[in-house]
């Protein structure tokens, strides 16, 4: 193609893969079917890999990341980011609207939105490009932090039309979607990490990531509320709100016109509960003068408008007795202490139980046993502990003693170095850990044995018929039939009774058989190695094909799979480095589970590779990894996992690190680049 067509043709792409992302993120609406819209994307990609200078900033391939900043730039705001002036009172707000109503002199119309609890954001827009995306920082300078703002799909990274100012900035409140950040959760407490606090945290650690790349996968999101510039097209907030939403901007459906201050409190009180409904956390409203010459005339005090205020709305907080302290034991041995309390109703639920999160959080709180507690719902969906009421303390009451060893097997408990929690390392003989680690492995992300579920797992461990997984293929019917356990639900007190009878056992038995066709990355999740969730066992099974592969991977070989860092390759090394985990994945193999990717039909191209072993990384314009392993193998060629001196040949792709090119060059393999690969099959 020549440059010009090239040019035109990058034009075109990204006008229409933009056009497809606002269809599909703003409007749900998916107008071409996927694969469709990764060839565009996967176009684009190529074009912009051969034609760096033709890359645009505008690109919907930024969206994707890879950028690393190791220090965000200090920006200045070209217009200030100032703070709202905020009440509780109702009263208070009526006296700003007696105080706006009197400077006007005229009637005044306000606009209330939702006051969305994440971090603030400011994105400037030059000839309808978003140049920048900073944060709120002291809201005179704040952090630019553009490559992870552009990976946010709802914000449209080029704005067509004629009416678009050459220069503007849009304000808005970046977040985690509450879904995405229970999704999150989820998959970390999978892995044994320690859980994010709340949303706005997690959304706000999100924005601070270095690895761009790593921002996408984490799915932000940002609501707009403000447009700023020099001449504003507009002559409302209103009329502002409705074109950023034209322009194909993420503006929260929930604003309103309110042409009373009657109006205004009917607004405050319908949003007080059905506020919860909403994708994101929010913690009241901002009332706002809709008139831009009427915001002109109020003005601006040193830090907030004088035509807007936010009314919060009261915390969800409750006063109630600590009855008690109990210590769960997680499946990676971290116990948790939690809260006994007497039953209390806080934002419509009773609550029996609070999370004390850790042996600080306690010794912080400085709790004692009877102690009059306030616990609040955040934008964390577990209440927590925040605070004691001390002039309520009885003198006489009794500090918490943490325990020194696990309270369910004995065992001394230990506190790893810069962890909070403490942990039982007994990991091979203590029930709760044994127990979640056989809830782990049933779980329909991995095993899919579900049928096993709700509290059947605990009577099968307590009757002593399974304490690990690879047990539950060797059970017998009759072993099962006519098991039954009474079992007491801590949370109400209520017992339940589980009992296998002949339907069950039958589910059971098929559900552990069908389970021998999940796939080997299942498989591999299922085993709950420390730091290997489902996504890195996806990507570990793609990569090392089988088990034996894996568990003879050095450390080098783990880190050389795309993604996989230095954390999880230890954990893996540790899980294969012990005779048991090798015996258990040994029985699950001799039961009939897939330890192995079963390889796709190699059709023979050509011999041109025969006896010539090859090692593939980086990122390639004209292949996914995979396939360029593929081709390899199509023409005759071994694919290693590892660079050693048997090795022929690095393909090594953009991003290829420097110490692998470094270790191929010392053992004398030939480093080459895709398309001299290309040379050696004949192509071009
Ligand atoms: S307008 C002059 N509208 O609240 C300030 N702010 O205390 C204009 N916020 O940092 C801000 N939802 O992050 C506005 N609908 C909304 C908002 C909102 C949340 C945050 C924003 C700002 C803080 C001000």
């Amino acid at each position: 193609m020549k440059l010009p067509d090239t040019a035109q043709r990058i034009h075109e792409l990204i006008r229409k893969i933009n056009h497809y992302n606002h269809q599909y993120y703003q409007n749900s609406v998916s107008e071409i079917p996927d694969y469709e819209f990764d060839t565009l994307l996967e176009e684009l990609s190529g074009l912009e890999k051969q034609h760096p200078d033709l890359k645009r900033t505008d690109s919907p391939t930024q969206r994707v990341g890879g950028t690393i900043t190791k220090e965000f730039p200090t920006v200045y705001h070209r217009f200030p980011m100032l703070s709202l002036g905020n009440t509780y009172s109702e009263d208070d707000i009526r006296e700003f609207d007696r105080r706006v109503r009197k400077a006007i002199g005229e009637t005044v119309e306000y606009v209330c939105e939702m006051k969305f609890d994440g971090v603030a954001l400011s994105l400037t827009y030059e000839n309808g490009v978003l140049q920048r995306g900073v944060t709120r920082g002291d809201g005179v300078r704040g952090d630019d932090i553009t490559p992870n703002i552009r990976t946010i799909k709802t914000l449209p990274l080029t704005i067509a039309g004629d009416a678009v100012p050459a220069l503007f900035e849009v304000r808005g409140e970046g977040f985690l979607p509450s879904d995405v950040f229970t999704q999150l959760n989820k998959e970390r407490e999978d892995i044994g990490e320690a859980l994010l606090a709340n949303p706005r945290n997690a959304a706000s650690g999100t924005f601070k990531m270095q690895d761009s790349g790593l921002v996408a996968r984490r799915k932000l999101d940002c609501y707009v509320y403000s447009f700023l510039a020099d001449q504003t097209p507009f002559d409302t907030h209103a009329a502002g709100l409705v074109q950023l939403k034209r322009w194909g901007f993420n503006v929260s459906p929930t604003w309103q016109v309110c042409a009373t201050i009657g109006e205004v409190m009917d607004y405050i009180h319908r949003w007080e509960s059905a506020r919860f409904q909403l994708p994101l956390a929010t913690d009241g409203i901002v009332i706002k003068v809709n008139r831009y010459d009427q915001q002109q005339e109020l003005g601006y005090t040193a830090k907030s408008p004088r035509w807007a205020i936010a009314y919060k709305y009261p915390a969800q907080i409750a006063s109630t007795t600590l009855k008690g302290v109990i210590y769960n034991v997680g499946r990676t041995g971290a116990v948790t202490p939690v809260a006994k309390l007497d039953p209390v109703l806080l934002a419509g639920t009773v609550v029996k139980r609070a999370t004390l999160h850790n042996a600080n959080e306690i010794a912080r709180l400085d709790l004692r046993l009877g102690d009059a507690v306030f616990i609040e719902k955040g934008g964390e969906i577990i209440p927590k502990v925040t605070r004691v009421d001390l002039t309520r303390r009885d003198p006489a009451s009794q500090s918490i003693v943490y325990p020194v060893h696990c309270p369910v097997c004995s065992t001394p408990l230990i506190r790893r170095e810069g962890e909070a929690a403490y942990y039982c390392p007994n990991e091979k003989g203590c029930p709760p850990q044994l127990k979640a680690k056989l809830e782990h492995f049933i779980q329909r992300r991995a095993m899919n044995i579900e049928s096993l579920g709700e509290g059947k797992i605990e009577l099968l461990f307590d009757k002593g018929l399974v304490r690990r997984a690879d047990q539950l293929y060797d059970l017998q019917p009759e072993a099962l039939l006519g098991l039954e356990k009474n079992i007491v639900d801590e949370e109400t007190g209520g017992v339940r009774k589980v009992s296998f009878r002949e339907k069950t056992v039958e589910n059971i038995l098929s559900a552990l058989r069908k389970s021998k066709e999940v796939p080997f990355k299942n498989v591999l999740f299922a085993l709950g190695i420390r730091y290997v969730g489902a996504t890195v066992a996806e990507k570990l099974a793609a990569y090392f094909r089988n088990v034996e592969a894996l568990a003879e991977a050095n450390f080098e070989a783990l880190i050389a799979v795309p993604e996989i860092g230095g954390r999880i390759a230890q954990s893996t090394l540790d899980f294969f480095a012990d005779p048991d985990n090798r015996q258990f994945v040994e029985r699950l193999g001799a039961a009939g589970l897939q330890l192995a990717t079963p390889d796709a039909p190699v059709v023979l191209e050509s011999n041109q590779l025969v006896g010539k072993t090859f090692v593939v990384s980086g990122l390639f314009a004209g292949f996914e990894r995979d396939e360029l392993k593929q081709k390899i193998e199509a023409n005759g060629g071994k694919v290693l996992s590892g660079i050693s001196g048997k090795l022929n040949y690095l393909v090594a792709g953009e991003n290829t690190g420097p110490s692998k090119r470094e270790k191929a060059t010392q053992l004398g393999v030939r480093i080459i680049s895709e398309s001299e690969f290309m040379l050696l099959v004949g192509g071009q």
